[in-house]
């Protein structure tokens, strides 16, 4: 077996965006940082050493795991079992991944996650297998298991001819069904959690448009609680962000967790307390969090545009229609339609405003060829 210097604090498994917002919180503390992805020119290795291999590939990942003293994904998608064979390859102790593998084995399945609230009592949306959906009352949403993101895998069905095209169209036995929330607002935390040390970040709002996140903003409410009931059910140390449903009544239940820095925690690049990808890095590398304390602060996502032709124009014109705007551009090689390209934040009471009249100005100059 050939034998890599372990030269790396810190190694992720993924190189999009989370990964080299990380990566650049880490950098200023100057801890040193590799990732795993199998595209080239990514967001991470723009900004740090690289390896070019898929993320399923025990042998790519055993190398990760052989360079780097602590391992970190920048989604949750790569098997549990992938890494686990790779731990094995490698020699490593387990405690190397944050979060651990039976957290990650419970919520990369979304069925597995529901049953885990389900288990502990936090207030979470009935689930079961997709072909036993006809337990459930109409509407009642259907989604893949596994590997679903931004809306991708996520189908509401509300009439009978909706169920049976969803039938007809998805595989039932990778897919669960469950109860159809009418929430009032979604709602976001994010949590950290050490063996010694439990806290969050402020509770967000989120809006999301065509099941993307598009705006994300102080809820002026706390739903610390159950966010860190819904972590503690997983079992999960790290960092996490808590997707939540408010009702109309003030209720609150879980809609799922990532295990990793989220869209929903981007603002707190500019709130002027620790960022969350300051705080992946500290719990990860076994350094102290910090208690997050900042503004209000908003965000609104970058999607990739039809027609959009240079990004740099919708950047000088965001920050010329709106300088106290924060504009994060994320690097990605390919701009698509819908694609999370980057993000504006704004901090202060009128945040929101600010952020969307950034956003306007940036795709208003970014679609157009004649705008200078
Ligand atoms: N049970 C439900 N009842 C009502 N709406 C739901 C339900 N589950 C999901 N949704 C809506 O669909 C959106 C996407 O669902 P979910 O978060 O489960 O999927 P996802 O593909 O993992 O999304 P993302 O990557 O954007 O977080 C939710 O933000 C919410 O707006
Ligand atoms: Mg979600």
């Amino acid at each position: 077996m050939k034998s890599e210097p372990m030269s790396f604090d810190l190694g992720f498994v993924g190189g999009g965006q989370l990964a080299r917002m990380s990566i650049m919180a880490a950098q200023r503390m100057g801890l040193r940082c590799l990732s795993l992805d199998p595209g080239r020119d990514t967001p991470a290795s723009q900004i740090a050493a690289s390896i070019e291999g898929d993320l399923g590939d025990v042998e790519r990942l055993a190398v990760l795991m052989r360079r780097c003293r602590r391992i970190t994904l920048e989604n949750e998608f790569v098997p549990a079992e992938a890494l686990e064979s790779a731990l094995l390859e490698s020699g490593r102790e387990p405690d190397c991944l944050i979060p651990g593998f039976d957290c990650l084995a419970v919520v990369q399945d979304k069925l597995r996650q529901r049953e885990a609230y389900a288990r502990a009592g936090v207030p979470s949306p009935c689930a079961v297998p997709a072909d036993r959906a006809n337990e459930l009352p109409l509407p009642r949403v259907y989604k893949a298991r596994f590997g679903g993101y931004d809306g991708k895998g996520t189908r509401t069905a509300r009439t009978h001819s909706e169920v049976d095209e969803i039938n007809q169209k998805v595989d039932l036995s990778l897919w669960l069904a469950e109860e159809f929330v009418p929430f009032h607002r979604e709602l976001a935390v994010m949590v950290y959690r050490t063996p010694v040390i439990t806290g969050c970040f402020p509770t967000m709002e989120t809006i999301q448009v065509n099941h993307v996140c598009d705006l994300v903003f102080p809820a002026e409410t706390d739903a610390s609680g159950i966010a860190i009931a819904a972590v503690e059910a997983v079992n999960g140390f790290g960092l996490f962000g808590v997707e939540l449903f408010e009702s109309a009544d003030g209720s609150l239940s879980v809609n799922e967790i990532a295990p990793r820095p989220h869209n929903t925690g981007h603002y707190t690049l500019d709130w002027g307390g620790i960022s969350q990808f300051e705080q992946h890095v500290r719990v990860a590398t076994h350094l102290s969090p910090m208690v997050p304390a900042g503004s209000p602060t908003a965000m609104a996502n970058l999607l990739g545009q039809h027609g959009a032709v240079d990004w740099r124009k919708g950047l000088r014109n965001a920050l010329s229609v709106e300088p106290r705007a924060h504009v994060h551009w994320y690097g990605k090689s390919e701009s698509r339609p819908g694609r999370k390209m980057g993000h504006i934040n704004a901090v202060g009471n009128n945040a929101r405003e600010m952020v969307e009249r950034a956003r306007s100005a940036f795709y208003e100059a970014w679609v157009s060829p004649d705008s200078d």
